[in-house]
């Protein structure tokens, strides 16, 4: 397998053809971004340890059912993914309330919510992702009823075995995004799960263990996505 030119760069990734139109080549950056992109700092390691931290999540989701475009982990900083038709959505799945659902209605910051609930957002960068309501994907044509009905099974599916993955390393799973797509006619998990797209608690002393510590300024990012890696890692055998 050959990395060749380069397809595009996001915010924290680039992304590569390879010599096999199957296979593309994913290699995670040492930036990080806020604010959708308007603040964006170099951060060293970053890159490696949301790989390693997103290849062991997707590892442990393909043994337990869920299909990806995920193939293997090639370095410290890359991986190999399959290319999908993705629908241009931002799932969020929330089980305690924070962020913008905090903000939205004033709740109490992470406040039990008596379900998981599904949120659907527009993935524009021009538009700022807004919030798009099942009535609104029908009729821009991002998605049927039965395929949005399928993308928040499967939303909930992974929830709940990324609670579960969570809790062995004593993490919360306060909320996390997803994105979807199809891959040879299947819908599949798709992009990334790191504490860049999910927000983590300690269960003892609810100290947040992801972003939120670079949007807020309020602790080292690379300190915590080490300390998120290392928990998995040692909490691994249990599986
Ligand atoms: O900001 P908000 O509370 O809506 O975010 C919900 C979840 O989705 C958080 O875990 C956040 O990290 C993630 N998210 C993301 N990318 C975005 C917006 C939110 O990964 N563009």
């Amino acid at each position: 397998m050959r990395k060749l030119e380069e397809l595009k760069t996001g915010k924290a990734k680039r992304l590569y053809n390879t010599d096999d139109a199957t296979v593309l080549w994913v290699e995670y950056l040492d930036q990080a971004t806020a604010l959708n992109g308007k603040r964006k700092e170099k951060i060293a390691s970053k890159g490696a340890l949301n790989n390693q931290i997103d290849c062991l999540l997707f590892n442990y989701l393909i043994q337990n059912g869920i299909a990806t475009d995920f193939i293997r982990q090639v370095s410290a900083t890359e991986q190999l993914i399959h290319p999908v038709k993705m629908i241009p959505l931002e799932v969020v799945v929330r089980n305690l309330a924070s962020g913008s659902f905090q903000r939205k209605f004033a709740t109490t910051y992470l406040q039990p919510l008596s379900r998981p609930i599904v949120e659907l957002f527009y993935k524009s960068d021009a538009l700022d992702d807004p919030f798009i309501n099942d009535d609104q994907v029908e009729v821009l044509g991002l998605a049927s009823a039965a395929e949005l009905a399928a993308i928040k099974q499967l939303a909930l599916k992974i929830n709940q075995l990324l609670q579960s993955r969570f809790a062995q390393a004593n993490l919360t799973l306060v909320d996390f995004k997803i994105e979807v797509g199809y891959l040879a006619g299947q819908l599949v998990l798709a992009d990334e799960i790191s504490p860049d797209s999910c927000r983590l608690v300690d269960q003892t002393t609810q100290a947040s263990l992801d972003k939120d510590v670079f949007r807020k300024q309020t602790g080292d990012l690379t300190t915590v996505y080490q300390e998120v890696l290392t928990r998995l890692q040692n909490s691994e055998v249990a599986h």
